[in-house]
């Protein structure tokens, strides 16, 4: 297992305000790691980095020579007068964390006037595109359609936010572009939160990768049939989230990482 990663999920990614939570940080882990053994290579491009939680879980495990594109509109708690802006706070963390922002790979802006060109400019094509930026129909299409553009053979997206009820239209988007794109795309790996998909010729290969990771082994592995795919459903028990959360609570969030072994 990744000791030292494991460490900074569990601790300190958590004092970034932000939405990845443990299980899929462990599984962005075991795949970017998995790429990296296999020479699968690549930029990272991010839509909808908040504060930088996701942003910093690349950076650290992919190191600072890896090209990491972050692309936000970053206008949260932006008022006129403020100094503290979305911006600042996620340049501050990357200080705070040692792992500083490369400002030349940051795209502020609206992502659904980017194309394909304005990021492969910037990090080539893309083996990991994680999508979590506006969660409307148009955003989840135009996004969807633009990180497409991007990826590499062997390329994955991570659509966050999933049928979570919240947020419908995201559910709607990822499924009717994955109906379009039955013939091309899989579905590999479901969580809580997450759907990845990667191309049908690397269905196996990933996987692979997500049976076989030491990091996963705490979660039960069940398989769904997903739009002509057989995705792995990561299951997180009830009484594990219960456990985490109460230590999490009680101050105990160096040894939460227990749980999840
Ligand atoms: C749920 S947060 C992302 C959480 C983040 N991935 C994490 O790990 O903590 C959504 C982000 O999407 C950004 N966003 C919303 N609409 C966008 C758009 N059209 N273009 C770019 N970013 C957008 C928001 O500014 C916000 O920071």
């Amino acid at each position: 297992m990744n000791g030292e990663i494991r460490k900074f999920i569990f601790k300190d990614l958590q004092t970034v305000d932000g939405y990845i939570d443990p299980p899929d940080a462990l599984v962005f882990l075991a795949l970017l790691q998995a790429q990296n053994t296999h020479q699968l290579s690549g930029g990272i491009a991010e839509i909808g980095v908040f504060y930088g939680r996701s942003y910093f879980l690349f950076r650290k495990v992919c190191g600072g020579s890896e090209k990491i594109l972050a692309i936000d509109l970053f206008d949260i708690d932006q008022e006129a007068d403020e100094a503290v802006t979305q911006y600042s706070r996620f340049i501050e963390n990357g200080e705070r964390l040692h792992l500083p922002v490369d400002q030349d790979l940051v795209i502020r802006g609206d992502s659904t006037q980017l194309r394909p060109e304005d990021i492969t400019g910037k990090i080539g094509q893309t083996r990991f595109f994680s999508i979590d930026g506006g969660h409307m129909l148009h955003h989840v299409v135009s996004d969807s359609a633009l990180a497409l553009g991007t990826l590499a053979p062997h390329g994955i997206i991570a659509f966050d936010d999933t049928f979570n009820p919240a947020w419908p239209e995201v559910t709607v988007g990822v499924t009717d572009v994955l109906r379009q794109r039955q013939d091309e795309l899989a579905t590999f790996c479901m969580t809580k939160y997450k759907t990845y998909v990667c191309r049908r010729e690397f269905h196996d290969f990933y996987c692979r990768v997500i049976n076989e990771a030491p990091d996963l082994y705490a979660f039960g592995h069940l398989e769904t049939d997903f739009l002509g795919s057989k995705a792995i459903r990561l299951h997180n028990p009830m009484a594990r989230r219960m456990i985490y959360e109460m230590m999490v609570r009680s101050g105990m969030r160096s040894l939460s990482e227990r749980v999840y072994r």
